[in-house]
């Protein structure tokens, strides 16, 4: 089985639910997260639930019972908080997102709980955690009632998609069982829950230190109380997957089963509706059509297949279908798409930089995706739309993205699964953000690939050369500009036909609208690369001289170009040199605090790991580099 969502990065967890699930196979499953800070009760309360649905290892019970005692900190009743924290403890190595996910059953039912921390410095967390629960606890302390986080918890919860609210009023042992607090919270909590459009909850008073409500209610104590208790409710409240099982029908391809060649099966498992041999399906995003042959599973074939399932599908046509690609019910296929809106939930230490490749997974697809600037950022406290440049950690917001390549989805909203992504960071492989995707785009639709007589060999075939972009980087006034002079001037006398595209220039003209913000610098070296690769179809030899400071834009425009043709050059001058020359008086300035941004001083400069060529102004000549350069070229041409 994949990674059970979308977000869900951390293989060593999946394995351990994977292993779990497995052992209770027989009984339905409940994810759930449970939302608060340990002020609240909340360890006490998962050691209660795990302790009561007797879960717990004998020699840990032995083992938390002489600990509580020791540690006195509750009298002589066993204090269930500590339970909770040793085990965190041991699951803290290895975890990147840190959740803790805890296992337990009943008679009735398995249960996962997300413990994510509280606190408005785990969002990300708590996204992680929240995105593949189907119920939500919300806890709160009687005597605190509903603060800003319990409104902050509720409004992630809500925007994960978690359609099943508990309100957990904890802590009714301290303000004396009395039924006049629990309303009040009541009152205050739905007022708020309904303005953010949670439609139904269920509030429970509860004790998790004195264990009322927990497994029996109503607990002696509170007699008023009519409703369920927690653990009743956790155990037979509806989320199954009946909903997804309605929607049409929808299966990312994980893998193409390929034993032998009579054999070609698509494996995934399936996100929304029902399948049946014989049923028309379209591929998407490319579109082909043709009917299911078989459904196959380790123990046998199927007649019908639902949502959950996993399963391996043969297709009755030889129709091109790969991992990435999505199998859907041919009369209703999903949105495909290279352009839509989405909420993002930032989870990385450096902002987001918008302009920038990010690899983007969505189910089984993985594309390269770039943000524009966000619309606004949700401040999660006050749920005011903020102006902002950027997203920085734990911030969300709302931004428009552009895919290199169509990928099917549905919004967010009909299907988590298939709605829900992940951003990775193509340097660090770090995930910086989870996604949601409201709605597409139209805009890309019809704007199609013309195809062009006279191809790219032919121009280059013509000026009897290879094309190539030579890209120059490196600081200011480090001499990337006077090299790519000289080296043009050589090309030129040796009949190539060349272009050089400069920094300075270009931000006359083309890019004249950019200044040296970093969003502003990566569509500055977007642009550049877009018009070299255009300048290299045409059969030229492109050489560039801009700063572009940045690896990613830098490798973002080798990947534009075929193998071999962007050929990265460092000028490795260093900043003192480059600084001491101060050609344009910028250096000064920048150090007088006259200019913002500037490269080396307040604006960074990632120098290239593996330059194809690497050249100076200290030990060689413009000229020497130049030829330098040549020499490493010709062999090309
Ligand atoms: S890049 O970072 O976006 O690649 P680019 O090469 O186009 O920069 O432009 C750099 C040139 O702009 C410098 O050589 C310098 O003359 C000028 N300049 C003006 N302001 C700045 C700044 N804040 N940082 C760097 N260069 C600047």
């Amino acid at each position: 089985m994949d990674a059970p969502s979308s977000f869900q990065t951390d293989a060593l967890i999946a394995e351990d639910i994977d292993a779990y699930l497995e052992q209770h196979q027989h009984k339905s499953l409940l994810r759930f997260i449970t939302c608060g800070s340990v002020d609240d009760g909340k360890s006490t309360l998962i050691g209660r639930l795990l302790y009561d649905s007797k879960m717990i290892f004998e020699d840990q019970l032995a083992a938390l019972e002489s600990d509580s005692i020791k540690h006195g900190t509750q009298g002589e009743e066993i204090d269930f908080a500590l339970l909770v924290d040793g085990l965190a403890a041991e699951r803290e190595q290895g975890i990147t997102i840190d959740v803790a996910y805890r296992f337990f059953t009943t008679e009735k039912r398995k249960f996962i709980v997300a413990d994510t921390p509280g606190h408005e410095q785990y969002t990300r967390n708590m996204v992680t955690g929240a995105s593949t629960a189907d119920l939500a606890v919300i806890l709160v302390d009687a005597r605190k009632g509903v603060l800003q986080q319990t409104r902050r918890h509720s409004y992630l919860v809500h925007l994960l998609g978690i359609r099943h609210v508990v309100l957990a009023v904890n802590k009714m042992d301290l303000v004396g069982y009395d039924q006049s607090v629990f309303e009040a919270i009541l009152a205050d909590y739905r007022a708020f829950a309904t303005s953010i459009g949670i439609t139904a909850f269920t509030a429970i008073p509860i004790s998790g230190f004195k264990g009322d409500n927990i497994t029996q209610a109503p607990s002696a104590n509170t007699p008023w109380y009519s409703g369920p208790a927690l653990i009743e409710h956790l155990e037979t409240v509806e989320v199954d997957a009946a909903a997804a099982q309605a929607q049409s029908f929808r299966m990312p391809v994980q893998w193409v089963n390929r034993p032998n060649l009579d054999f070609r099966g698509f494996a995934g498992q399936i996100a929304s509706g029902t399948i049946r041999p014989g049923d028309p399906v379209r591929i998407v995003p490319s579109g082909k059509t043709s009917t299911v042959a078989r459904i196959v599973t380790f123990d046998g074939d199927l007649d019908e297949a639902v949502a959950g399932q996993s399963i391996t599908l043969t297709l009755a046509d030889e129709v091109d279908c790969s991992r990435g690609d999505m199998i859907a019910a041919a009369g209703d296929p999903p949105q495909a798409s290279d352009q839509f809106c989405a909420t993002i939930v930032w989870m990385d230490e450096d902002a987001l930089k918008p302009g920038r490749g990010y690899w983007l997974k969505i189910g089984t697809q993985m594309v390269t995706a770039t943000v524009q600037p966000p619309k606004y950022e949700i401040d999660v406290n006050s749920l005011e739309h903020l102006a902002a440049k950027t997203l920085g950690l734990n911030a969300i917001g709302v931004a428009e993205f552009a895919t290199d390549r169509p990928i099917a989805f549905e919004p967010y909203e009909a299907n988590r699964q298939l709605g829900g992504f992940i951003l990775i960071d193509k340097f660090t492989n770090a995930t910086v953000a989870a996604g949601m995707i409201a709605f597409s785009l139209r805009r890309a639709e019809n704007v199609h690939w013309q195809p062009t007589a006279i191809t790219r060999d032919d121009h280059a075939g013509m000026k009897n050369q290879r094309p190539c972009v030579l890209w120059f980087t490196g600081l200011s006034g480090s001499g990337k500009s006077t090299i790519a002079n000289e080296v043009e001037k050589q090309l030129f006398v040796m009949n190539r036909h060349t272009f050089l595209l400069d920094g300075d220039n270009v931000r006359h003209g083309l890019n004249r609208d950019l200044g040296f913000t970093e969003a502003d610098r990566i569509e500055n070296i977007r642009r550049v690369g877009e018009v070299a690769k255009l300048m290299a179809d045409a059969g030229l030899i492109v050489l560039t001289a801009f700063i572009s400071p940045f690896r990613a834009e830098r490798e973002m425009v080798r990947a534009m170009l075929p193998e071999g043709e962007f050929i990265e050059i460092f000028v490795d001058t260093p900043l003192e040199v480059a600084e001491g020359r101060d050609v344009k008086g910028l250096y000064r300035k920048a150090r007088e605090g006259k200019l913002k941004n500037f490269t080396g001083i307040d604006s960074p400069y990632e120098p290239p790991e593996n330059p194809e060529i690497r050249v100076n102004t200290v030990d060689m000549t413009p000229q020497e580099a130049a030829q330098h350069i040549i020499a490493k070229i010709l062999p090309l041409k």
